[in-house]
């Protein structure tokens, strides 16, 4: 079931919302690609100029970065080791839909993901929609570290809870007729479920047959397996106390239904990374265990 975490007012929700969670992401890909053991689970360059000084300090800085790693965020690392692993999942789908012909990615809640700088030869228009704050702030800090926003990536301004995606969307030129990939990841959570259950109604509108569409979701607590209820507690706990809280979350049996995309879209897959870290992470043992917060989905328009 779909419900709302907390009692939160939808002015309070906006009062959380924007880039404090995007620059957190860009932190975590920016230390793993600086300090973690090579192979990376992902390889992102860029992820350093986006993640604002304070944390270029960090993790430019052994003591720091012990102190951060191994005391003051002890308790959340987990979330970054996901953080990794749903990145890795989407570059993966997203460069085999493009090897199939989909040329258009739409990045809902796009915040500081750098696909269309890591990947600029593959021929992808890329649609980074996020609230104007989080696109803003963005291209502020490509042009301070002299990285020139390239002519495939489009930014688009939309706020899930008030305006229309789709004639966002289509103003800045996406082509509903070709077939498209849409990534939605590190963000339902964030929004009141009609926001969410109302995205997905004008992305299913826009999807052309052979789209596909990745998104993940915080898991209900009830679907959450006993042995991992502490951690992920005690992570809900945290992340509500440092002023971004998670508000919905969803039954995986029933979260097809729920949001509302059960018979336009075909279930490639259904992961639930914490269950199963080695499917994502390979034999490598050195990152936090995975946080049991979230569950990712791989649809199919059909
Ligand atoms: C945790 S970041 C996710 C970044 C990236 N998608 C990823 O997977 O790492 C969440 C992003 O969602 C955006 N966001 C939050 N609420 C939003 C809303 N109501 N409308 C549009 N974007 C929103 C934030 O601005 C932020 O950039």
């Amino acid at each position: 079931m779909a419900e709302r975490q907390t009692g939160e007012s939808t002015e309070n929700l906006a009062r959380v919302r924007g880039s404090r969670t995007a620059e957190l992401v860009a932190a975590a890909r920016a230390g793993h690609f600086a300090r973690a053991e090579r192979p990376l689970v992902i390889e992102d360059p860029f992820a350093i100029h986006l993640a604002g000084e304070r944390w270029q300090r960090v993790i430019g800085s052994n003591f720091r970065h012990w102190l951060f790693t191994r005391v003051l965020l002890r308790r959340v690392l987990p979330t970054t080791t996901y953080v990794l692993i749903r990145a890795r999942f989407t570059d993966d789908r997203v460069l085999a839909a493009s090897e199939q012909g989909v040329r258009q990615l739409v990045i809902l809640g796009a915040g500081f993901d750098t696909f269309a700088l890591r990947y600029p030869d593959r021929g992808i228009k890329v649609f980074e929609v996020d609230l104007p704050a989080s696109g803003a702030l963005k291209r502020e800090r490509l042009a301070a570290a002299g990285i020139a926003v390239p002519e495939h990536l489009h930014f688009v301004e939309v706020d899930f809870e008030r305006d229309p995606l789709d004639e966002r969307l289509l103003g800045a030129g996406f082509d509903r007729r070709a077939p498209a990939f849409f990534s939605w990841m590190g963000v339902t959570y964030y929004l009141a479920p009609e926001a969410v259950t109302g995205t997905l109604v004008q992305v299913t509108d826009l999807s052309a047959p052979g789209s596909e569409l990745a998104l993940d979701y915080m898991n209900a607590r009830e679907g959450v397996p006993a042995e991992e209820l502490p951690l992920f507690d005690s992570l809900l706990r945290f992340v509500g106390k440092h002023g971004e809280p998670m508000i919905t979350h969803f039954d995986p049996d029933s979260v097809l239904d729920r949001m509302g995309l059960a018979g336009a879209w075909e279930l490639l897959e259904h992961e639930f990374p914490a269950a199963d870290p080695g499917r994502h992470l390979g034999s490598r043992t050195d990152l936090p265990r995975v946080a049991p917060l979230f569950r990712m989905l791989h649809l199919r328009r059909t």
